[in-house]
């Protein structure tokens, strides 16, 4: 008995003195960039006990998480580094992996980036404040947010109440729905609540394609096969109007101009067409697109902004200064290699493999298939090779949703593939380990069980079936 009692007491006195196990890495995602932890653990009742010290040292976004025997400090030269040492931290305690220890950690990207369409279908502030929720947890810091399109005007402009009322009419599953869209109010309670959460949100206003919307509000301006008519020149007072109060609206940097797939079909005939290539100095109906894109890049410009517009305009003669290109088009490698050649800051976000609409799984029904056996997986994410040129600046995952109607469908197809995609933009390539990953992503399954997210388990088919709407 009494040996027991002095062994005990020993081994009592030895956990408290002798140097601890130090273990590299924590169970946290995104993995932080160094983790030195104990074995010691840490009480969680002291959670509240932060100190906070600013080092202006530290890049943006960084920080130095001290975890001591009874206190934190967190060390930060901005007040994002101290957000995301929270989040570490909740990723820890709900781990129950809270030991002393030290983790230093700082992004590898400035750009980590989700888009969401809403107007192919509209999901309403409250889906995209638990988006926003769930990006803030993964550190991710833009919201690119797709207000335009064929089916639908998603943005109250207030010199013109027709864009929202007659625009905003119809989604992709019903041209004849009730207008759905976001009063200006609403758009500034939704980026307070990114900004409490170090997002910032960027618009998007789809032209020169992709806009039967708009034309359905101002027919006059419109020229067929989705597009407006760049040669009326009351088109570009109308644009200012709109990103004036835009460029209010969002205090942002940017705003995306889309660019995309435009058709130059209907403007083959167009009355005024042929004055207006001859204005320009214009020969080819490609030209036409180029010309417009300058023109809407200058109002952004003069409007304070930066635009971002994806990478078909990529010969449109840009004002690298002005403009981010967006790379999409995974089968135009040569389009990413020109942005960047040119000078021009790039965001990384092809669709094969960051395009969310696509399968997560051949076994899926509904949604786009990458060509016929081919699905934008989880580890086809993960093991997307990065580019380490200075202009890149980040990744971006998009969720288009002419496929997506619920919102379970909606967590179904963004969760858990964007936590990968946070990983992969906020992680140094040497950190990058997919095996850890999925060990990491258990706990990851258990907190979107708790909040009750309906995302697709990828260890098991069935754990939530796919809901096809
Ligand atoms: C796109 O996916 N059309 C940008």
């Amino acid at each position: 008995m009494r040996f027991t009692l002095i062994s005990f007491i020993a081994s009592v006195i030895i956990s408290l003195y002798a140097t601890p196990s130090l273990f590299a890495g924590a169970p946290v995602i995104p993995a932080p960039q160094s983790a030195e932890m104990t074995n010691r653990p840490f009480d969680k009742k002291n959670l509240d006990r932060v100190k906070y010290v600013k080092a202006k040292a530290l890049p943006a976004e960084a920080y130095e998480l001290q975890i001591k025997s009874n206190k934190i400090i967190i060390k930060s030269s901005d007040e994002a580094g101290r957000f995301y040492a929270h989040q570490t931290l909740i990723q820890l305690a709900e781990a129950d992996a809270l030991y002393r220890g030290v983790i230093k950690d700082a992004p590898r990207y400035e750009w980590r980036g989700f888009m969401l369409d809403e107007a192919r279908h509209f999901f309403g502030k409250e889906q995209v404040k638990k988006i926003l929720d769930l990006m803030a947890r993964y550190k991710l810091n833009k919201f690119h947010w797709h207000l335009s399109d064929d089916q639908g005007w998603r943005v109250e402009i207030k010199a013109y109440p027709e864009l929202c009322s007659v625009g905003g009419i119809g989604c992709h599953s019903n041209p004849d729905a009730p207008a759905r869209f976001y009063t200006q109010d609403e758009i500034r309670e939704i980026i307070a609540y990114a900004a409490e959460r170090h997002i910032e949100v960027i618009p998007e206003i789809d032209m020169p394609g992709h806009a039967t919307a708009f034309t359905k509000a101002f027919p006059e301006l419109g020229a067929g096969h989705r597009t407006v008519n760049p040669a009326n020149d009351s088109l570009y007072a109308v644009l200012e109007t709109i990103i004036k109060e835009l460029a209010d609206l969002f205090p942002g940097r940017y705003i995306h101009i889309g660019g995309d797939e435009v058709s130059t079909q209907g403007w083959r005939e167009l009355p005024g067409m042929k004055d207006f290539m001859e204005n320009n100095g214009i020969d080819s109906y490609d030209d036409i697109q180029k010309c417009f894109e300058r023109r809407i890049s200058d109002i952004v410009a003069a409007a304070g902004k930066v635009s971002i517009a994806w990478d078909d305009v990529i010969d449109s003669g840009l004002d690298k200064d002005k403009t981010v290109i967006h790379w999409w088009r995974a089968d135009h490698p040569e389009s990413l290699k020109k942005a960047l050649e040119n000078g021009y800051k790039t965001i990384i976000s092809p669709w094969d493999p960051f395009y969310l609409d696509y399968v997560q799984d051949i076994k899926c029904k509904e949604g786009h298939l990458v060509w016929k056996q081919w699905v934008n997986g989880l580890d086809e994410i993960y093991d997307y090779k990065l580019s380490d040129d200075q202009l890149v600046m980040g990744f971006q995952a998009n969720l288009w949703t002419e496929r997506v109607i619920s919102d379970e469908r909606l967590a179904y197809m963004v969760f858990p593939r964007l936590i990968a995609i946070a990983e992969r933009a906020w992680t140094s390539q040497g950190n990058l380990d997919y095996d850890d990953f999925l060990k990491r992503l258990e706990n990851e399954y258990r907190y979107l069980d708790s909040i009750h997210l309906y995302y697709y388990d990828f260890r098991d088919f069935n754990h939530h079936p796919e809901p096809l709407k």
